[in-house]
C-alpha cells in the first residue's frame, strides 16, 4: 500500500523564476524578463503595456537566484535531498532567441545538455515544462504573441528541437505550465497585451486554441520521436466551493470549475466540449478552428495529467455581490473556515485530496501533481539555517491528503514535485521574500545577498519523507 514503488518525489522550479543570466550565451529577451516587480499586476494581466525594460524599475527574473551559473551545486542538493525527479522549464528564447528563427541557438541549448546529463549523474528524471509562462518578446511585439497562428509553428520548431536532441535522456514532458492562467494573466500565459477597444474574451480563447492546438503538436511530434515519451498537460488547479447551498452558488462553483477544466477537457478528451461551445457562441466569440485542428486534437490527446495545488476557491450565483480576495491570481471571495498564508492564500489540505479525485474522476488518466507548497517568510540565523516548521507541517498536511487520495481512493498519481525546491523569485509579485524552498537563498527582493545557498530545517524533514516513499511524514 501507499505510494507506488517508483513513485516520482522531487522539485519544481521555472527558467525566469530561477536562472537569472537573461542575456548570456545570445539568449533573447522575453515577456518574462520585461516584468518588474513594481505594478506587477497590471502588467501580467496585459492592462498596462511594458515591452521592454523601464527608468525607475526592478526587473527580478534577470538575475533571479543565478541558477545558470550554480546548477551544478543545486543539483547535488537535490540529489543529497533524494530527488527522483526534478521538473524545470525551458527557457524558449535560449533556444531561439527571437522565436522565429530557423536554427536554434547551440550555446542556450549546451546549457540545457549539461544541465540534464547533471541530473542524470544523480539518476533524477527530469521532468520538462516546455513552457512556463515565457514567450520570446520578439514574437509579441511582432506577431502579437499566442494571438497569433503562426506562433503555432515556432512552438512546433521548438517542440522538434527538444524532442530529437533530449531523445533517450528526457521521457517526462508538460506542453504549458498553468495553461489554464492565460485567462488571468494573459501576458504571462500568452504573450497578450490588449489593444483599445479589443474583444478580450475571443482574444483570448483564439490565443488559448492556438496554445491546445500547438500543445497536441507537440504529443504527436514527441510520439513520433520517441513512443517511450509521456506527453502531460498542466492546470491550475484547486475545487471551487460554493459559497452557500444555495442551488444558485453551486451552479456557480460548478461553472467556475469548468472554465479551467475546458483546457483539460480538451487536452485529455480531444475535442471541444458543448458547455465551451455553447458559451462561445452566446458571448459573440467566433473562434478560427480548422478541420485539420480538431484532427490534431482528436488524434493526440495527453498521456497524463499535472496541476499545481495551492488552495481551493469559492464560486458564486452570477449576480452575487461579494467581495474578492486575490489568490495565485484569482480572484475568490473569502473561505473563513481555512487559515490563510501570510499572503493570504488559503490552506486547504483536504481540498488537495478533493481536487486529486474530481480531476481523476473526470479523466480516469495517471496524474502528476507537480507543484504544491508554502510561501512563506523565512528568518535565517548567521548561516543562513531556517528553523521552518510552518512549512514542514503544511506539506506534511497535503502529503498525507495525497497519501490518502491513493490509498483510500485509488488515484493512480506518478508523482510529487513540491514548488520551489529551492527559493525562487515569486510569479505573482516579483519578490524573493515569498519564499518556498527546502534551501535558503540569500537574495532579497531588490537583487541584494551573497546568492549563497544553505539548507532549511525541512531540508532533511524532505530527505527522510522521500526515503520512506512518503510514510514517515513525523517532524522530529
Ligand atoms: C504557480 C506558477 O501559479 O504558482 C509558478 O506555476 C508560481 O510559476 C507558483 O511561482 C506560486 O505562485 P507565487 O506567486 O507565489 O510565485
Amino acid at each position: 500500500m501507499g505510494f507506488r514503488k517508483d513513485f516520482l518525489w522531487g522539485g519544481a522550479t521555472a527558467a525566469n523564476q530561477c536562472e537569472g543570466a537573461y542575456d548570456v550565451d545570445g539568449r533573447g529577451l522575453a515577456n518574462v524578463d520585461v516584468i518588474p516587480i513594481e505594478d506587477r499586476a497590471e502588467i501580467v494581466t496585459g492592462k498596462r503595456k511594458m515591452l521592454d525594460f523601464e527608468e525607475g524599475y526592478f526587473y527580478p527574473a534577470k538575475e533571479s537566484i543565478d541558477m545558470y551559473h550554480h546548477y551544478e551545486e543545486d543539483i547535488a542538493l537535490f540529489a543529497e535531498m533524494g530527488f527522483k525527479t526534478y521538473r524545470f522549464s525551458i527557457a524558449w528564447s535560449r533556444i531561439f532567441p527571437k522565436g522565429d528563427e530557423v536554427e536554434p541557438n547551440e550555446r542556450g541549448l549546451a546549457f540545457y545538455d549539461n544541465l540534464i546529463d547533471e541530473l542524470l549523474k544523480y539518476d533524477i528524471e527530469p521532468l520538462v515544462t516546455i513552457t512556463h509562462f515565457d514567450i520570446p518578446m520578439h514574437l509579441v511585439t511582432e506577431y502579437g504573441g499566442w494571438r497569433n497562428r503562426k506562433v503555432i509553428s515556432f512552438y512546433e520548431r521548438l517542440c522538434k528541437v527538444l524532442f530529437n536532441r533530449y531523445k533517450g535522456k528526457v521521457k517526462y514532458w508538460l506542453t504549458f505550465n498553468e495553461i489554464n492562467m492565460l485567462l488571468h494573466a494573459p501576458f504571462m500565459g500568452a504573450g497578450i497585451v490588449f489593444d483599445e477597444g479589443e474583444h478580450k474574451e475571443q482574444s483570448l480563447y483564439q490565443a488559448a486554441h492556438h496554445e491546445l492546438v500547438a500543445s497536441a503538436l507537440a504529443t504527436k511530434i514527441a510520439h513520433e520521436v520517441d513512443p517511450n515519451n509521456k506527453i502531460g498537460c498542466m492546470m491550475a488547479g484547486g475545487v471551487h466551493y460554493p459559497l452557500t447551498p444555495k442551488p444558485e452558488d453551486v451552479w456557480g462553483a460548478y461553472t467556475s470549475d469548468r472554465e479551467n477544466l475546458f483546457f483539460i477537457d480538451v487536452q485529455a478528451r480531444g475535442y471541444y466540449p458543448n458547455y465551451a461551445l455553447k458559451y462561445f457562441e452566446r458571448n459573440g466569440i467566433e473562434l478560427e478552428i480548422s478541420h485539420e485542428d480538431k484532427a490534431i486534437l482528436k488524434e493526440n490527446p495527453v498521456d497524463f495529467i499535472s496541476f499545481s495545488y495551492y488552495n481551493t476557491r469559492i464560486g458564486v450565483a452570477e449576480d452575487a455581490e461579494v467581495e474578492n480576495v486575490e489568490s495565485n491570481l484569482f480572484q475568490t471571495p473569502d473561505n473563513p473556515y481555512l487559515e490563510k498564508t501570510e499572503w493570504g492564500w488559503p490552506i486547504d489540505p483536504l481540498g488537495f485530496r478533493t481536487t486529486i479525485n474530481s480531476i481523476y474522476d473526470r479523466y480516469q488518466k495517471p496524474l502528476f501533481v507537480v507543484e504544491n507548497g508554502l510561501g512563506a517568510v523565512d528568518e535565517p540565523d548567521e548561516n543562513g539555517y531556517v528553523e521552518d516548521d510552518y512549512r514542514i507541517k503544511y506539506l506534511a498536511e497535503h502529503i498525507k491528503q495525497m497519501r490518502d487520495a491513493v490509498d483510500l481512493d485509488g488515484v493512480d498519481l506518478l508523482g510529487y514535485t513540491t514548488w520551489g525546491c529551492i527559493d525562487l523569485v515569486s510569479a505573482g509579485t516579483g519578490e524573493m521574500k515569498k519564499r518556498y524552498g527546502f534551501i535558503y537563498v540569500d537574495r532579497d527582493n531588490y537583487g541584494n545577498g551573497t546568492l549563497k545557498r544553505s539548507k532549511k530545517k525541512s531540508f532533511n524533514w524532505y530527505k527522510k519523507v522521500i526515503a520512506s516513499n512518503g510514510e514517515d511524514l513525523s517532524n522530529n
